[in-house]
């Protein structure tokens, strides 16, 4: 999707569609009613005769009204004038979205900047409006070959403002463009099937990125090289598969006063079939999301190496396959992981902890000012939050409190769990230093907890984000989560630095 600013006269202008709001009860928002006039009062008498009353998220699709250019007006409903909330703007921007693409239109114009939102300035509001259109017109459809959907073709949204000049805007629409390219570089991704999207093709698309951008550099680690590292955790769980694992590392140094780098840490498990501790067989194909993390780190990188953020950022790929076969993991062997910590693989299902505690043992060599991970990790994540929320755990009260932030202003949530002590012994093993899992009480904070063993020498969080990545239906599909939430953490740290 393409974004567009523009300004001038209103009722000249060429769309689709211009989307504009109207307010409760019953008054036109201040594009609609300069559109009101040369549409000889059609607007207004919409709202006399009592067709749409501005009441928060209620729609009206009119088409060809003389005397304005563009082919339709959509008319919203923005509630009470004087403002609405955060989470009212963004169901409002996200129905008329829906409408729009449902429609099957190619492009629209929104005038949605307008309207009044608390403690929300404009710049946030450009952005919402760009999420919205972009999360309702993207589609997956590579491997179709006979019905390509209509309303793949949505293809730019226009952002109205009455005056040029406001650089706060522009800036954001500038940037909104490139959070739009991450978000499709991680959808398409995580999407992709576990066939065409292997350890080996995922270190192929990093390095084709450094060759697009300049500003990336990338490095990818072999079995051989890991085996040298003593990551024994990670390659347990390769061992199973006939596809080699990569650790894949990409690295943005926007910051030219070398301050440290954010080190992502991404889970990127091409396909998760359990291994040993085989999943059962319904909805199995679900787990080739077993590598949303590492495409999410993909796309943050993109987005913010296209923006060219005044910041350092390193992204960490683990990425390997889970599979059963005769040289697979078995259920009680012991691993030695790289921070020379032993292992008990209880459950060769509980593999994620295994790869990430090596590729965050490893990422202490970029002496990061913190560490965050990204990971599908628990199915007990979703039982705990469901699929609204993402689980934030941190060794580090302030790092939480940010990352917390940055969830709450993207409308990217993620809620925090506790990551006390008294989980530890969960995970005690009596044959080695930990065992994988901890039993079926508190599932996602005694994953944590295995991962906070190997994280004691930096400030570190984790997201779980195995409720959040995608959605099993309606439409099925990759979410790009936690892909804005990530971006606007960067971007508050760099506006605290400044
Ligand atoms: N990738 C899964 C977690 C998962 C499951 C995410 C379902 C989203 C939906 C992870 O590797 C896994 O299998 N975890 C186990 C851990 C258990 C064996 C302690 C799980 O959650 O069942
Ligand atoms: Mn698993
Ligand atoms: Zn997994």
């Amino acid at each position: 999707m393409e974004i567009a600013l523009k300004h001038g006269p209103l009722p000249k202008l060429k769309s689709a569609c211009i989307i504009t709001a109207v307010h409760s009860p019953k008054s036109l928002g201040s594009s609609a009613t300069i559109l009101d006039g040369p549409s000889r009062q059609t607007l207004s008498t919409l709202i006399k005769r009592g067709d749409v009353s501005g009441k928060l998220s209620e729609t009206l699709l009119l088409p060809n009204i003389s005397g304005i250019a563009a082919d339709r007006v959509l008319l919203v409903g923005a509630g009470k004038r004087s403002g609405i909330t955060a989470a009212e703007y963004v169901k409002l921007v996200r129905k008329a979205a829906s409408v729009v693409i449902g429609t099957g239109l190619k492009n629209a114009t929104s005038t949605l900047t307008e309207v009044a939102v608390d403690d929300r300035d404009d710049a946030w509001k450009v952005q919402q409006q760009i999420l919205a259109f972009d999360a309702a017109a993207y589609r997956f459809d590579e491997f179709k070959t006979v019905t390509k959907s209509k309303s793949a073709q949505f293809s730019r949204l226009t952002i109205y403002v009455a005056a040029d000049g406001d650089s706060a805007v522009e800036n954001e629409v500038k940037f909104g463009q490139c959070l739009v390219h991450g978000l499709k570089l991680t959808k398409d991704l995580a999407n992709s099937p576990g066939n065409y999207c292997t350890p080996q093709i995922l270190a192929e698309r990093a390095k084709q990125l450094a060759k697009e951008h300049k500003n990336l550099k990338v490095d990818v680690l072999n079995e051989a090289a890991m085996e040298k590292l003593g990551m024994g955790a990670l390659l347990s769980v390769s061992k199973g598969s006939e596809e080699p694992a990569k650790l894949i590392t990409i690295k943005y140094n926007g910051d030219s006063g070398q301050s440290k780098p954010v080190v992502l840490v991404g889970k990127g498990v091409t396909f998760d079939s359990g291994g040993i501790s085989l999943k059962p067989g319904p909805q199995m194909d679900e787990m080739k999301y077993d590598m949303c993390g590492a495409a999410t780190v993909f796309g943050v990188m993109l987005a913010i190496a296209q923006a060219q953020l005044p910041i350092n950022v390193v992204g960490v790929v683990p990425a390997t396959e889970n599979l059963p076969d005769g040289k697979a993991s078995k259920p009680g062997d012991i691993v030695t992981s790289m921070s020379g910590q032993t292992i008990e693989v209880l459950n060769t299902d509980a593999e994620g902890r295994l790869i990430l505690c090596d590729a965050l043992t490893y990422s202490a060599r970029f002496d990061p000012d913190v560490v965050v991970d990204i990971a599908t990790l628990t199915g007990a994540c979703i039982m705990a939050l469901g699929h609204a929320t993402s689980a934030l755990m941190s060794n580090n009260d302030e790092l939480a409190d940010s990352l917390y932030a940055a969830g709450q202003l993207s409308g990217d949530p993620a809620w925090r769990l506790p990551l006390w002590d008294v989980y530890q012994q969960q995970i005690d093993s009596p044959f080695a230093d930990m065992a994988n899992v901890g039993g079926r009480a508190a599932g996602s904070i005694t994953a944590a907890c295995f991962l906070a063993r190997y994280t004691k020498k930096y400030r570190w969080a984790h997201l779980d984000i195995a409720g959040t990545a995608w959605n099993s239906a309606n439409p099925k599909g990759a979410t790009g989560r936690p892909l804005t939430l990530l971006v606007q953490y960067l971007r508050s740290r760099i506006a605290a630095a400044n």
